[in-house]
């Protein structure tokens, strides 16, 4: 039994995560914009800050899970969403290090990614880059030049590609690995939640979205919990920044022969 915190805990992917933990008999400390332990809005900056040292106060600084969940989907502000979906997260990956670290043992991470990061084209990788960088503003000024009709898409695609190359890159190093945390990412596909509903009612996105190629049904949030569920406990001891996508086979079926790739040496 442990203190596990869930941003987005209040709808969804989350929710049904918190529930799934819950039932397990782990305390969850969440963070949403309602109905949370912790409430915040984690697009404005000095929320962020408030809500991080909320949850340090509230887990007494050891902490033996964490799920970054709190996102936004288009149609959305595109600088709002990328805001929300990789600087609401990166301050709880990066903020709450120590106390995973302070923990009894293994402690797990899973931060929420997407498959858009493999399927939605045209992410350009200095955006991504600035993400990485925690530049904010030159962030939102290359979103800014992005022409009207892309600039939601690739908002979303590359927070969530920042989200996935943080995980691969920190997770295997001396202060994850080596401090006890196991730090991994999962890529959901389709799941039906409002977020993914809000796609859908809107027509040219959800157009985009029913077209999108599927050789199964759309997700459920339920399915997508007992995922992240097994990633924090004993069956995650030994995995360290993946990126584990549960997507109903549309990556599979865009770029089959894109991963794994060959490479020479
Ligand atoms: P949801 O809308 O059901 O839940 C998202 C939660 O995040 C809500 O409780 C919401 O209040 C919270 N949130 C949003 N903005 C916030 C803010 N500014 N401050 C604090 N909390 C905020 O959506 P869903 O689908 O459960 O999404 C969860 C995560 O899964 C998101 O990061 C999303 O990008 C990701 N995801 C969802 C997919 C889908 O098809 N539903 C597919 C791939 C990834």
């Amino acid at each position: 039994m442990g203190t596990v915190v869930i941003t987005g805990s209040a709808s969804g992917i989350g929710l049904a995560t918190r529930r799934s933990l819950e039932q397990g008999g782990h305390r969850v400390v969440g963070v949403d914009l309602r109905d949370a332990e912790v409430v915040a809005d984690l697009a404005e900056a000095h929320a962020r800050a408030d809500a991080l040292a909320a949850v340090l106060d509230a887990c007494d600084g050891t902490l033996d899970g964490l799920v970054t969940c709190a996102g936004v989907g288009p149609p959305f502000d595109p600088a709002r969403m990328l805001t929300i979906n990789w600087f609401g997260t990166e301050v709880f990956l990066t903020g709450l290090r120590p106390a995973l670290a302070a923990a009894d043992g293994l402690a797990k991470v899973v931060a929420v990614s997407s498959n858009a990061t493999v399927i939605s084209p045209n992410t350009p990788d200095e955006l991504v880059d600035a993400c990485l960088a925690m530049d904010e503003s030159r962030a939102h000024a290359l979103l800014a030049d992005i022409a009207d009709d892309a600039a939601m898409p690739i908002a979303y695609a590359a927070s969530k590609t920042a989200v996935a190359r943080y995980v691969r890159r920190h997770a295997p190093t001396d202060d994850w690995a080596g401090a006890g945390i196991r730090l991994n990412a999962i890529a959901p596909g389709a799941v039906v939640t409002p977020l993914l509903q809000g796609g859908l009612d809107d027509d040219r996105i959800g157009q985009a979205i029913r077209s999108m190629p599927i050789a199964t049904e759309f997700g459920t949030p339920e399915i997508i919990a007992a995922w992240i569920t097994m990633m924090l406990g004993p069956a995650a001891d030994t995995m360290c920044g993946s990126v584990v996508f549960v997507d109903g086979g549309s990556d599979a079926m865009i770029r089959a022969d894109d991963w794994p790739r060959t490479f020479r040496f």
